[in-house]
């Protein structure tokens, strides 16, 4: 697993040793700062409540079914600690994002302090070729993964704002390069890249720092697909395919896709430790990356190849 700095200032070594000078720089003290993480029933967000309540932060665990019960902000809350505190959070309901600063405005010990860090971690995804993909499937995605984070950051940048404290936004290599068969999620994680980087130009001055999370494959560890999600994401899409696209592409097209996405899921990484760890250095080294890469070496090299390499020459590697 690597995770490479934006510039590597360091240049010896494999790129996953590779490490920039200020990344000497040290850690800052963790005492009573609060986190608040977005999509906590499960994958990252849950995993990451975890690691940083153990770190000794204070973590606002959003979780989107804490009202219906689900296990996940159960488990949690089964944890009995103070520090550990679920909330409800749909990040697309903004009645649900108005309470949640409420709630966290009159919780924190010193609301004049601030928050220290805001991860945004709720996200969904799909697949299917731009002519399988529905409107509406377009716009659910960015509704989650785009109009989401920001929706909860500009929502709780003045709490951020006053902590000078971090944004940590989970992206994806589908943020930097495109894939077949993958456009409402890369189109969506392209816009959080955006989102990312126009806030840290702005947010320099106010000494918050913004920070981008960029992960590989790791879906054999979290709930982002299932082989039964494939199946239903693939059956709801053939039957509101309009006729020609049917017709043209056939179901043998399609069962070949559903055979490549079950073979992609199945590749993916069982340990999610980089991912944890580079938000966690994010939200606690001294001087955070802008970037984090925590992918495996194959991914983490089609990633330069396709942003660095001209397409001509990266496509011919990897697409066609
Ligand atoms: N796994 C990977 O390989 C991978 C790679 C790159 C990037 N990512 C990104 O990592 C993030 C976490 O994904 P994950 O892999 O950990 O998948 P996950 O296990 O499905 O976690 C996503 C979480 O977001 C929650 N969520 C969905 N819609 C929400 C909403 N409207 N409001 C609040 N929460 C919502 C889900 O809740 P429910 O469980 O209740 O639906 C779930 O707990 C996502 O942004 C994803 O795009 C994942």
């Amino acid at each position: 697993m690597c995770q490479i700095p934006p510039t590597g200032l360091q240049l010896r070594g494999r790129p996953w040793e590779r490490m920039p000078l200020t990344s000497y720089t040290g850690f800052i003290p963790i005492g009573s700062k609060a986190v608040l993480i977005t999509g906590c029933d499960s994958g990252f967000g849950f995993s990451l409540a975890k690691h940083l309540h153990s770190k000794g932060f204070i973590v606002y665990a959003g979780c989107l079914f804490k009202d219906q019960g689900a296990a996940g902000s159960q488990e949690l809350d089964n944890m009995k600690s103070e520090r550990m505190r679920t909330i409800q959070l749909n990040v697309c309901n903004s009645q649900e994002m108005e309470r949640a600063v409420e709630h966290m405005g009159a919780s924190l010990k010193d609301p004049q302090k601030g928050l220290w860090g805001l991860v945004n971690n709720a996200g969904i995804s799909t697949f299917g070729e731009v002519e399988f993909t529905s409107m509406e499937t377009y716009k659910e995605v960015a509704e989650v993964n785009l109009w989401g984070t920001i929706r909860t950051t500009k929502a709780f940048l003045p709490l951020i704002r006053r902590a000078k404290g971090r944004v940590v936004n989970i992206s994806s290599m589908m943020g930097r390069m495109g894939s077949p068969a993958r456009s409402s999620y890369c189109i969506s994680k392209f816009g959080v890249e955006a989102f990312s980087d126009c806030l840290r130009y702005e947010m320099q001055p106010q000494g918050v720092k913004i920070c981008v999370v960029e992960p590989g494959n790791f879906i054999g560890a979290t709930n982002l697909y299932t082989p039964e999600r494939i199946k239903a994401i693939a059956e709801k899409m053939w039957k509101e395919l309009p006729e020609t696209v049917r017709k043209d592409y056939g179901r043998k097209y399609l069962d070949e896709q559903i055979t490549k996405m079950e073979s992609y899921c199945n590749s993916g990484s069982p340990d999610t430790s980089p991912v944890i760890n580079s938000i966690t250095h994010a939200l606690t080294s001294s001087s955070p990356y802008t970037r984090y890469h925590p992918m495996d070496y194959y991914w983490w090299l089609r990633v330069q190849i396709m942003t660095h390499l001209p397409a001509a020459v990266a496509d011919r590697i990897y697409i066609y």
